[in-house]
């Protein structure tokens, strides 16, 4: 037999999603142990989205004293649509009262590893996880190898993946690791990360008849921003020249400062649900659950919005032997989860090109640009499904 140990919760995974819910855990007095593949410096520098929800935001205030959202993230009070030449601001707070930060995930993961780490959480990385023993359902057990090679089994009273879009603890969940609801999209984003100051202040999500580009930013001397392109792109392909053409043609209006390109890549994109969040003792939450489309800025907020829906359910199920809130964990989160997938499923086909798309199409979609901006009732939508629906 591999060398055992014991905890309460095995989490797999140590991003945003995996990480929120041990410090939760903890708080509730439940002890963890969380395991991830990659090493420290690997998670500390993955380049991934960065827009937080108000809701998001609040809570790692909550938990995390030493979290530099408000110093090194800047709260962002709307958005910009542009179409047709011209764009047109969503304002948050006047519509909803809320409002965003623009924060790198890669941020987020610095402060809660530091948090962790420095609360003395078990924490292993460079453990690659095969799968989940549910041979007694009371008690399922991770089952992996860890960073020098040694088999490890890890037994636990709840397993939960965290473990991203190619989870591994899914199969345990859903009887496949694919099983779930797909929509693929015939397009991906081309990104780069370049060295020039913002060319906007805020975030310029633009619908031109050359395809889609959002405009974003990381710091006062880089900037991020994507444009739509085939799925099949090669990142390497265009030159630092073709790609600042095809940018400067998909803003119309704006001239883009202008930089070295530091970073490039192809997000290819889909929307996933899996068809069952837990079975049992074993629980899925964030990508492992769900995958969206990054249109809508949802992908981190809707991982801790399940962590905090599950963390419940845990201290309830672990602290006090009560079931009720797990029995209702995968009902509560799919709620939120599907609002989501609408929202980042109408962001993406609003706003991009369909390679097949008729004069017919355009002109309809240019129409749905129009009633969203002209009225409140399309901007307040916007506004509210974008700076995150409350947690209940
Ligand atoms: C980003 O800054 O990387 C970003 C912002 C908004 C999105 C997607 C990505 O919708």
């Amino acid at each position: 037999m591999p060398p055992t140990i014991r905890t309460r919760v095995a989490i797999v995974g140590a991003g945003p999603a995996g990480l929120i819910l041990s410090q939760l855990l903890a708080d509730a007095g439940i002890d963890s142990i969380v395991v991830d593949s990659r090493s420290r410096a690997e998670i500390e520098s993955t380049i991934r989205a960065g827009i937080l929800e108000q809701g998001t935001v609040d809570l790692l205030r909550t938990i995390d004293p030493g979290t530099r959202v408000d110093t090194v993230g800047h709260r962002h009070d709307g958005i910009e649509l542009r179409f047709g030449d011209e764009g047109h601001r969503i304002d948050f707070p006047s519509l909803v009262g809320r409002s965003v930060w623009l924060y790198p995930q890669h941020e987020v993961l610095k402060d809660l590893l530091a948090l962790r780490l420095g609360a003395g959480q078990d924490l292993r990385f460079g453990v690659t996880v095969e799968g989940v023993d549910d041979g007694d359902p009371e008690h399922p057990a991770v089952v992996a190898t860890d960073a020098h090679g040694e088999p490890l089994r890890i037994e636990a009273d709840f397993v939960v993946g965290a473990d991203g879009s190619r989870s591994v603890v899914r199969a345990a969940v859903t009887g496949s690791s694919t099983g779930g609801y797909f929509r693929e999209y015939p397009f991906a984003w081309f990104g780069i990360l370049c060295e020039a100051p913002p060319s906007s202040h805020e975030l310029i999500y633009s619908n031109s008849d050359a395809g889609f580009a959002l405009i974003s930013q990381r710091s006062p001397e880089v900037q991020r921003m994507y444009f739509q392109c085939d799925p099949n792109a090669d990142p390497s392909a265009p030159s630092d020249a073709e790609v600042w053409d095809t940018l400067q043609a998909r803003v119309p209006g704006t001239t883009l400062n202008e930089g070295p390109v530091i970073q490039r890549d192809v997000l290819r994109f889909r929307s996933f649900v899996a068809h069952e969040l837990r079975r049992g003792r074993i629980a899925l939450v964030g990508d492992a659950a769900h995958t969206v489309p990054p249109t809508g800025a949802k992908g981190m907020n809707l991982a801790i919005a399940d962590v905090v829906l599950l963390a419940q359910a845990l201290g309830a199920l672990l602290g006090e032997d009560d079931d009720r809130l797990i029995e209702g964990y995968a009902e509560r989160a799919l709620d939120r989860i599907w609002k989501a997938q609408h929202f980042s499923w109408w962001m993406t086909s609003m706003l991009h090109v369909a390679p097949d798309a008729s004069a017919f199409d355009r002109l309809r979609q240019r129409g749905e640009l129009s009633t969203v901006v002209e009225s409140e009732a399309g901007r307040t939508y916007l506004a509210e499904a974008y700076t995150g629906w409350p947690t209940r």
